[in-house]
């Protein structure tokens, strides 16, 4: 079941609730084992915590997930090395790197996974942890870090890099002493780590700002965290909603975490309205174009940046996107073009000619936000997609045949 079809053009109208958000989840679970009982509510259901719970269990850590709700129990945890077999599935497992090594002073881990968008380096991350004193090894891909003893530093980041910040929090909130992380990512998800973090007891100041000040305790207790909604999963249904909806709502949303998007959904004109924390989509015609360029938050999010691609098919002119935090993030042009778009690659900008209507096609999906940006040209389109390779989109999107169905879409599984 590696496949979905849909039949376009169906108006969209009805509710769709936001899930609790991927890129945080994927901090939190591995940021649990830094106490010996956590509690996290509104997991999202996405194969990157099935993965994540895989590693935990591995390590011995009871997990029970039920209604949303994860509890883990790591008491009994033991620190093994983690072998490709589970570092591969998705990029976050790298995040116990920072964990183990907080907790045990060393960690044996293979290379992550993830989508294929970029070199995506984690140079930053390594030189962190050595700037807290620990070793860093690497035999074949298989990266041995330790530590007799991490002591608090300054450490400079060359680039806010989401991955980074957690990394280096995750390995410095047991460390004796200060840390001082400078240029740090600020991105939502970071806050809630940070939240989750000191209801256990860190002491980590600088919340939604670039300078993170963490003091090391001895000993972190029990916690509980509520995974904030999340703004990229919102962001593509607010797509769909303008492309297709009528009054379609979308629910369970941080509007504040969307202000570049729906600066530029301004811009072109979208018919959208927030009520708290709901946003109300209507189908959009007359569509201006518009200039964006990806950044770090809280500049327009990379992670929006295909799925509005799709959006940018029906502005009447051309657009000009320019990707700035990745190398390999426009794999979705080649099926959208295809599918009857007129899209230029040029380097690291891409220039959209519009407006066109797009037809039903076999497409692939290469990573998961390309995956978002065809089901959306596929809910847009006359007749009906086959979109293969959907593994990537599970990875990422909570139950999303069932909240798309629920609004009118024609879409579901196929197993051929
Ligand atoms: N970078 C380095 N060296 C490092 C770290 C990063 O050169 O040590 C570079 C990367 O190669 C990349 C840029 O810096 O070009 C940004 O990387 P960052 O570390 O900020 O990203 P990440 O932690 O790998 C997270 C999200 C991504 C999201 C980015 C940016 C998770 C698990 N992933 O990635 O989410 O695009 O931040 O916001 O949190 C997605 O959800 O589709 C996704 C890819």
């Amino acid at each position: 079941m590696d496949k979905i079809k849909v039949i376009g053009k169906q108006t969209l109208s009805g509710k769709i609730y936001i899930s609790g958000s991927k890129n945080s989840v994927v901090s939190l679970l591995p940021a649990a084992i830094l106490s010996d009982e956590c509690v996290i509510e509104k997991v999202p259901h996405i194969s990157d915590v099935d993965n994540l719970e895989e590693i935990l269990r591995f390590l011995n850590v009871k997990f029970s997930l039920e209604s949303g709700v994860i509890h883990i129990d790591s008491t009994q945890m033991v620190n093994k090395s983690i072998t490709e077999e589970y570092s591969t599935k998705l990029r976050a497992s790298y995040y116990f790197m920072g964990a183990l090594l907080g907790r045990f002073k060393r960690v044996e881990i293979s290379l992550p996974g993830g989508c294929n968008i970029g070199a995506r380096s984690f140079d930053f991350h390594l030189k962190g942890f050595e700037k807290l004193g620990a070793k860093v090894m690497v035999k074949d891909n298989l990266y041995i870090i330790e530590a007799d003893k991490l002591e608090g530093a300054v450490i400079d980041l060359p680039f806010p890099s989401v991955g980074a910040t957690v990394n280096i929090i995750l390995a410095a909130v047991l460390a004796s002493g200060k840390t001082i992380i400078n240029n740090a990512a600020s991105e939502p998800e970071i806050g809630n780590l940070i939240q989750f973090l000191n209801s256990m007891g860190a002491k980590i100041k600088g919340v939604n700002t670039n300078k993170l000040e963490i003091i090391g305790v001895s000993q972190l207790h029990g916690g509980k965290v509520r995974v904030i909604p999340d703004r990229i999963e919102a962001g593509t249904y607010i797509l769909a909603g303008v492309m297709n909806g009528n009054n379609l709502e979308i629910c369970d949303v941080m509007p504040e975490h969307l202000t570049s998007f729906f600066e530029v959904l301004d811009k072109m004109g979208a018919r959208y309205k927030i009520d708290g924390d709901k946003v109300i989509t209507n189908k959009s015609l007359h569509l201006k174009p518009v200039n964006i360029e990806t950044a770090v938050y809280p500049g327009f999010a990379t992670d929006l940046q295909q799925p509005i691609t799709t959006l940018l098919l029906q502005a009447e002119g051309v657009s000009v996107l320019r990707e700035t935090i990745y190398e390999n993030r426009f794999q979705n042009t080649k099926y959208l073009n295809e599918m009857g778009a007129n899209i230029e690659v040029l380097g690291d900008t891409i220039k959209v000619y519009g407006p066109t209507s797009l037809r039903g096609k076999l497409v692939r999906t290469s990573d998961l936000r390309a995956g978002a940006a065809l089901v959306l040209a596929a809910l847009s389109a006359e007749g009906e997609t086959t979109i293969t390779d959907i593994k990537h989109l599970l990875r990422g999107y909570s139950d999303l045949i069932k909240k798309l169905t629920n609004v009118g879409a024609k879409i579901w599984l196929i197993d051929e």
